[in-house]
């Protein structure tokens, strides 16, 4: 919705403000403890515009799920066979009867049928509008909250209600009671002076690598290059064929910016073929992407020169989605972001065609999250799946925590007011939908000390990772960390990649940079080269992974078994054989995934 529409709205609302209907009873639908880590500033400005998402629920969901089960099954006939974006709809599309009752609410409070905007389903209508406005349709009052440590500011509230006759009719409504964002990944960033506009050198010494055999250069061990993950990931000699068809996608939030002059350095000096190609850009919900090269973000830097670097010639997208809505400037709400995931996930379904394989970088604390919105939120990247994407998330750089650094500000304790101290799990990581990338280092490859893992407290366990999980579980010794985490969720990560050392060009300078934010552009680079392979072959793309990867039980992945990633005070898990909690199934080994991928 441009400004113009907002202005016009306003005006609409203003006429009809008086005609609104009688109040009708309201039910509490949500209420929340008092936002653990955020100062309560007092009553939002009444006139700030609050852009409501209104969920309605998606009663043909379950068929959805079921044929995404199917075609993500390497055992079922219907493997690989994806929906249309008409198809998908359809699934998503509300009964008849909650699009009349929701609009009947909506005209009560004066707000128009042309006020509306809705998905191309259907399943969600956002509506602009000013705080006073929302109070009196969800019974609440909006306040300014303040993060204690990195001072964002937020308009939210700790509980919201709902006329009783929309049981049924509403899914849920945010931004009221999600103080999640999307934080990149607290990424590890070094300016090395050692390093710094220093050119690569040439090594002519080798590392055989145990296990894969395969023989990496030696420099590898203390600078990750595209060269490196290519060698070491056996992926040195595949040339891709399906340019024309397949794509990479990688998405960017916070103002994070693309450099295009970054990555022709990085180019020239990783991956010479590709100098002067470039990436396709698309600014969503006010997302920038602005060249001044001071601008350039690290995350975003890092994303697009590994995910397309490992990649090319695949053609790449970098999505810049912004989470500003237009708002009437007050000197009391400098800045009010919506939930950036749904504003993302609106866009992209709405495309005909969308990049075969998306990496993303950015998250948070499950448990910042309201846990009908997470599922909410999940279910779209379900729908990303369903359509034939695969979705590769940083699985967190906390270990079992929340990744803070400082002791002080860890959050390993939970925010529903009991004050628990809990492991942290990572969402969209625990969204068992998106493949959770964690971290390796070094060679022979270790889990890296922060790869984020462990168990969702939202997302019971998914059916394909049953045995490999339970058999994670029974080796723990007894008693391991019982009441800190939750053994029937969802586990993460499912796979990993390495982390750390890598090499990128960052505002015009060569700097070493870590994370599993390196982790999931690369994993999902190597993925955008399986679906390279399949379509060249005539085949479709893999789309949502996880089923595959875990039916291959360790066949295609590189077993990282050492190490382990520390957090909330203890040690966290250890790296085991098979499948674990730190590094999921392993790196992956592209030759033999090739192969594997080819063969359904
Ligand atoms: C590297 O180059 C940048 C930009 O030219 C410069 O600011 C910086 O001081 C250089 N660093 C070193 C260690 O020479
Ligand atoms: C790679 O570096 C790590 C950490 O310094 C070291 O333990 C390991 O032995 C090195 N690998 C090789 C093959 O030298
Ligand atoms: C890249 O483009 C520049 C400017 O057009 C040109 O001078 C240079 O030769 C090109 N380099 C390659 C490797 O194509
Ligand atoms: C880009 O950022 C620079 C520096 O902050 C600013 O001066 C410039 O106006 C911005 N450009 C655009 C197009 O927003
Ligand atoms: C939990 O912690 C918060 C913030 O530190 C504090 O205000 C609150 O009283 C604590 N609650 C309990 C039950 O200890
Ligand atoms: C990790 O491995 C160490 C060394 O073998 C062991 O002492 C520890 O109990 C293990 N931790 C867990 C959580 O399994």
């Amino acid at each position: 919705m441009r400004p113009h529409s907002l202005f016009h709205f306003l005006v609409t609302l203003s006429l009809s403000g008086a005609t609104s209907a009688a109040p009708s009873p309201l039910k509490l639908r949500q209420s929340i403890a008092s936002p653990r880590n955020w100062v309560d500033l007092g009553r939002a400005p009444p006139m700030h515009i609050i852009p409501l998402r209104i969920a309605l629920p998606r009663p043909r969901f379950p068929e959805l799920e079921k044929h995404l089960a199917e075609a993500s099954d390497p055992f079922h006939e219907r493997y690989g066979d994806h929906l249309s974006k008409e198809e998908v709809e359809e699934f998503l599309a509300p009964h008849a009867s909650t699009i009349d009752a929701v609009q009947e609410w909506l005209n009560g409070h004066g707000i128009q049928e042309e006020a509306c905007h809705r998905s191309p389903a259907g399943d969600w209508i956002t509506v602009r509008v000013p705080v006073s406005q929302a109070e009196s349709m969800l019974g609440t009052e909006f306040r300014v909250w303040k993060h204690a440590q990195d001072g964002d500011v937020l308009v939210r509230t700790t509980e919201y209600s709902l006329p009783a006759h929309l049981d049924g009719h509403v899914e849920l409504i945010q931004p009221t009671t999600a103080f999640n964002r999307a934080k990149r990944q607290r990424t590890s960033f070094r300016f090395s002076p050692t390093l710094e506009n220093t050119s690569l050198l040439p090594s002519d010494a080798k590392i055989t690598v145990p296990g894969s055999g395969v023989t990496v250069d030696a420099s590898c061990n203390k600078t990750i290059t595209v060269s490196c993950l290519k060698q070491l990931y056996n992926a040195e000699n595949y040339i891709p064929h399906a340019v024309n068809e397949n794509a990479i996608g990688l998405t960017g939030y916070l103002e994070q910016f693309a450099n295009f002059a970054d990555l022709q350095q990085f180019y020239a000096d990783q991956v010479p073929n590709a100098v002067n190609t470039s990436f396709d850009v698309v600014l969503i919900n006010g997302g920038l992407n602005n060249q001044t090269l001071s601008e350039a973000g690290a995350e975003a830097d890092l994303d697009i020169q590994f995910g397309l670097g490992i990649s090319f010639p695949t053609p790449g997208t970098f999505y810049s989605t912004g989470g500003q809505p237009p708002f009437i400037p007050d000197a009391d709400t400098p800045t009010d972001t919506n939930e950036p995931y749904t504003e993302w996930l609106d866009f992209i379904l709405a495309q005909k065609h969308i990049p075969q394989t998306i990496s993303t970088s950015y998250g948070d604390d499950e448990q910042t999250v309201p846990e009908d919105f997470a599922r909410r939120v999940c279910q779209g990247f379900a729908v990303l799946g369903a359509r034939g994407t695969s979705l590769m998330f940083s699985s967190g750089d906390g270990g079992v925590g929340d990744g803070n650094p400082d002791p002080a500000t860890q959050t390993c304790f939970t925010n529903d007011g009991t004050n628990q101290t809990k492991f942290i799990p990572g969402f969209p990581a625990s969204c068992p939908f998106v493949t959770a990338v964690g971290g390796t280092v070094h060679i022979p490859e270790v889990a890296v000390d922060f790869s984020g893992g462990g168990f969702s407290n939202f997302f019971p366990r998914p059916i394909w990772q049953d045995l490999a999980v339970t058999k994670f579980l029974k080796s723990l010794p007894k008693g391991t960390y019982a009441g800190l985490f939750n053994p029937n969720g969802r586990a993460i990560p499912d796979v990993s990649a390495q982390a750390d050392f890598f090499r990128i060009f960052f505002q015009g300078r060569a700097v070493h940079i870590g994370g599993t934010s390196a982790s999931s552009p690369s994993f999902a680079a190597f993925v955008a080269l399986l679906n390279d392979a399949r379509i060249a072959a005539g085949k479709s793309s893999l789309g949502f992974l996880n089923p595959l990867i875990y039916a291959l039980n360790g066949n295609g992945f590189n077993d990282i078994t050492a190490g382990n990633a520390p957090g909330c005070g203890t040690p966290g898990f250890n790296a085991t054989a098979g499948w674990d909690p730190v590094t999921g199934w392993g790196t992956p080994d592209f030759g033999k995934l090739k192969n594997i991928a080819l063969g359904y």
